[in-house]
Order: structure tokens, then sequence, then C-alpha cells
């Protein structure tokens, strides 16, 4: 059974996940009109990811036979003035959505909830790993400011990305 306060809380973080995924397919398209498809698609893998995410969330409290409740999303941004600003902008997001799983921590530990405290541990490390990658994804791309080659050979490398959680379980 989750406390009240968990349960809601839990239900935020689905949306906040929801909402993530949201800005990233928003920045993707944008990439696209830019004709910049290979990093559309490494932004659409990461909002793959962050639908996975909200799944994680709403999985959980049905699992503890709690009620899922999902909320409006905020319609995004559609608009940047250079592609600094995006990746910029999916660092400070990061940093945002970090500052709200060790909020939901620090409530598991409140309640004494272990079961929820548990659960949670898989995002304190998914969100080490995700501001790592931003960090590195903002540094390429601020490199290649000044080099028209190497923003294509940027956007051939992102190209490539896949969703590699898509055929396992665990992820
Ligand atoms: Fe689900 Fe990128 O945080």
């Amino acid at each position: 059974m989750l406390d009240e306060k968990m349960e809601q809380a839990l239900n935020d973080q689905l949306n906040a996940e929801m909402a993530s995924g949201y800005l990233y397919l928003s920045m993707a398209t944008y990439l696209e009109d830019k004709e910049l498809p290979g990093f559309a698609n490494s932004l659409r893998v990461h909002a793959e990811e962050e639908l996975e995410h909200a799944m994680k969330f709403y999985d959980y409290i049905l699992r503890k036979d709690g009620s899922v409740v999902l909320q409006a999303i905020d319609t995004p941004k559609r608009e940047w003035d250079t592609i600094v600003d995006i990746y910029k902008e999916i660092l400070e997001h990061e940093e945002l959505v970090t500052s709200l799983i060790h909020e939901l921590v620090d409530l598991s530990i409140e309640l004494k909830d272990h079961a929820t405290n548990q659960f949670l541990q898989w995002f304190v490390e998914e969100q080490v790993e995700e501001e790592e990658l931003a960090h590195d994804d903002l540094r390429k791309v601020k490199m290649s400011i000044d080099s028209p080659q190497l923003l294509y050979l940027l956007d051939e490398e992102y190209g490539q990305v896949t969703n590699n959680s898509e055929n396992t379980s665990e992820e």
C-alpha cells in the first residue's frame, strides 16, 4: 500500500517523464525542419526512453495497489535560436529531473518506504548517466559551431542512435 503523499508524488513524476518525452520530441521536430535528421533521430529515441521511464512509474504504482492519475502535459517549446541552445536546455532539463528524483528519494526516506526507495535507485543511477550524456553531447555540439563538416559528421553519428532498451525486459 502506498502512502497518499507518495502516490501523488509518483504520479507527478510519471507526468514529468511524459513531459520530458514531449519536450525532446518537440526538439526532434525542430531539428527535422533544420535538415538535421541524425540529431532529430537521437532526440526521438530519447523521447521514447522518457516514455519508458513514465511507464516504469505507471507499473510501479499499479504493483503497489495505487491509482494512476494521468495529468495534462504542457505544450512544449517549439523554437530555439541555435542547436547549442537545444543541448544546453537538455542538460538543464536533466539536472531538473535529477532534483525531482532526489526529492522522491527524500520522501521515501521520510516515510520509511523501503520498497519505493529501492525502486527509485534505478532512476538515481539513470540520472547520473543522463547528465553525463547531456554534458558530452553539449561539448560536441559546441565544437561544431564553426565547423559545418563536424556538424555533418555528428549528424551522421547521431543518425545511428537506437533505443537499446527496446528489446530488454529490464530497461
Ligand atoms: Fe527520465 Fe531523462 O529523465
